[in-house]
């Protein structure tokens, strides 16, 4: 039984970024059951496709789009298509992002801090850019980043991640100053340490991580991506309607120690 027209997303049109795996995938499932239609995006093609046909299977309204967030063409490209699709863009949850390099600062690769201000940063940018033109011609809409605790906390030996994650608060911020009176929302979820692909990788290169992590969070434990989802949920939705800017830790309490 599906609940597509009913729900805190009822008939509302949600674009995803980095809907191929971990949160982004949960955000996928939570948005499409609570009644959005949903347009799936990242570059991985067939998880994409899987995770949509699933969707469907489950008679949701699903559809996808490869695109690299770093690729304003290629954004361009995803919004036109959740519109070609489902008729407009009411929702974004930009979570596309990368990076668990951990390297003292005066050691990391140029070129790691690129990828990493390239999918965070500018595929971010890329993506505000693209929704704001596509949500103004309807009226408005709503709008949630994905930060990290590394957005409003210093965590050691990842600075690039940490400055990235900063900018998209920023970007958060300014864009919802800039839109409140044009009618769109726009806020960010800073999550903890979330069981997603590219951390279960990171614990499995690095068993001593994951029990400091839990020992700095006061629930002690990792979240998993549905949690995010949900905070995420809330926020695109009409019941959030007078929170904007608001950069949300779902972070087990990590940030208030
Ligand atoms: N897990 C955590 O502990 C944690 C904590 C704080 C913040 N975050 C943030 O949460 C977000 C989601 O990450 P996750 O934890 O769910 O990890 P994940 O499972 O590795 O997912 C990352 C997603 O981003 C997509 N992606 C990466 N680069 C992209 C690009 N250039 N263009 C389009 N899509 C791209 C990936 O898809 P493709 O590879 O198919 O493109 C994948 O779907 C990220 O912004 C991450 O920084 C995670």
């Amino acid at each position: 039984m599906t609940t597509q027209g009913s729900g805190l997303l009822a008939d509302k049109v949600a674009l995803i970024t980095g809907a191929s795996s971990g949160i982004g995938a949960a955000a996928a499932r939570v948005f499409a059951r609570e009644g959005a239609s949903v347009l799936l995006v990242a570059r991985r093609e067939k998880q994409l496709a899987d995770l949509a046909d699933a969707l469907q299977e489950d008679g949701y309204k699903a559809r996808y789009a490869v695109a690299d967030v770093a690729r304003s063409g290629e954004v361009a490209e995803a919004v036109r298509a959740a519109v070609e699709h489902f008729g407009r863009l009411d929702v974004a949850f930009n979570n596309a992002g990368y990076g668990v390099e951990q390297t003292p600062l005066h050691l990391m690769d140029d070129q790691v801090y690129d990828r990493i201000m390239d999918t965070n940063v500018r595929g971010v940018w890329n993506c505000l850019r693209h929704e704001i033109t596509a949500m103004l011609e309807t009226g408005g809409g709503a709008i949630v980043n994905t930060s990290s605790v590394g957005g409003l906390v210093a965590t050691p030996v990842a600075a690039p991640y940490v400055t990235s994650k900063h900018a998209v608060v920023g970007l958060t911020r300014a864009a919802a100053a800039e839109y409140a009176a044009q009618g769109i929302r726009v806020n960010a979820v800073a999550p903890g340490t979330t069981r997603s692909e590219m951390v279960t990788e990171w614990f499995r290169n690095n068993p001593a991580v994951e029990p400091t992590l839990h020992r700095l969070t006061p629930q002690s434990r990792t979240a998993e991506p549905g949690e995010i989802a949900e905070a995420a949920a809330w926020l695109c939705s009409d019941r959030a309607s007078f929170a904007t800017g608001v950069i949300l830790p779902v972070d087990g309490g990590f940030t208030i120690l």
